[in-house]
């Protein structure tokens, strides 16, 4: 395994894939687990994260995704899409896995459900769906650290039409709509992209002591 920096500056968004190349199970498995892990404002789970396996729908999805290769020739697609219907009821259900998870009562855990709950009761329906996108964004880069590490390749990705990604998913009928995507597997031998020099501001650029 790689030293975070090592594996930060080793990893690069891919823009070509080893169609021949796939991540083992275990891999994958890791990539999820990492997402599991991920911290979220209250701990409240937000989002889904779609593992689309089926090529078919992964050609469909590039056609909408500006015909980005990575789609349909990475190992391993990954759909982050977070819930529509937050409230009261995703509370409840948050709630009742932290009571089993920690055997505590309801009772000690009222006032942290009743304030979350009126959160997402001040918050107007766009505003609760980027509360949940920023959460989903935290386990994005969980994950793409997480890849970087255990070298694996990956691309960010949002270069697609949601609309049209929540379409071919249904992801409607799921209480879900689709914020950002991943793709993770083998650079191609043929990705110039992966010898470029990391563009990145300097240090005193980017911190502001005060
Ligand atoms: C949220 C997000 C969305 C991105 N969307 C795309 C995309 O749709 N297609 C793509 O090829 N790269 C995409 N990128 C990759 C960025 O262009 C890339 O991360 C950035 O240029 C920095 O380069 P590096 O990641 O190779 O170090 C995205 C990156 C992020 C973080």
């Amino acid at each position: 395994m790689l030293n975070i920096i090592n594996a930060l500056n080793w990893r690069y968004a891919a823009n070509a894939y080893d169609t021949n190349k796939k991540l083992s199970d275990e891999q994958v498995n890791t990539l999820i687990e990492s997402i599991r892990l991920a911290p979220s404002s209250y701990g409240l789970p937000v989002y889904k994260v779609i593992h689309v396996k089926d090529i078919e729908t992964r050609k469909k999805l590039k056609a909408v995704a500006w015909d980005q290769p990575q789609i349909t020739d990475a190992s391993d697609l990954f759909v982050f899409a977070v819930k529509t219907d937050l409230g009261d009821a995703s509370v409840d259900d948050y709630v009742n896995l932290i009571m089993e998870t920690r055997n505590v009562s309801a009772e000690s855990l009222s006032k942290f459900a009743a304030m979350i709950k009126g959160t997402l009761k001040s918050l107007s329906e766009d505003h609760k769906t980027t509360w949940a996108a920023k959460q989903a964004y935290l386990a994005l880069g969980v994950l793409l650290s997480t890849a970087a590490l255990e070298e694996i390749d990956s691309t960010p990705m949002e270069g697609f039409d949601k609309k049209q990604f929540d379409e071919i998913l249904g992801l409607k009928d799921l209480g879900l709509t689709s914020t950002v995507v991943c793709t993770a597997g083998y650079r191609s031998e043929n990705d110039s992209s992966a010898s470029m020099a990391k563009v990145r501001v300097s240090k005193e650029n980017l911190v502001i002591e005060k």
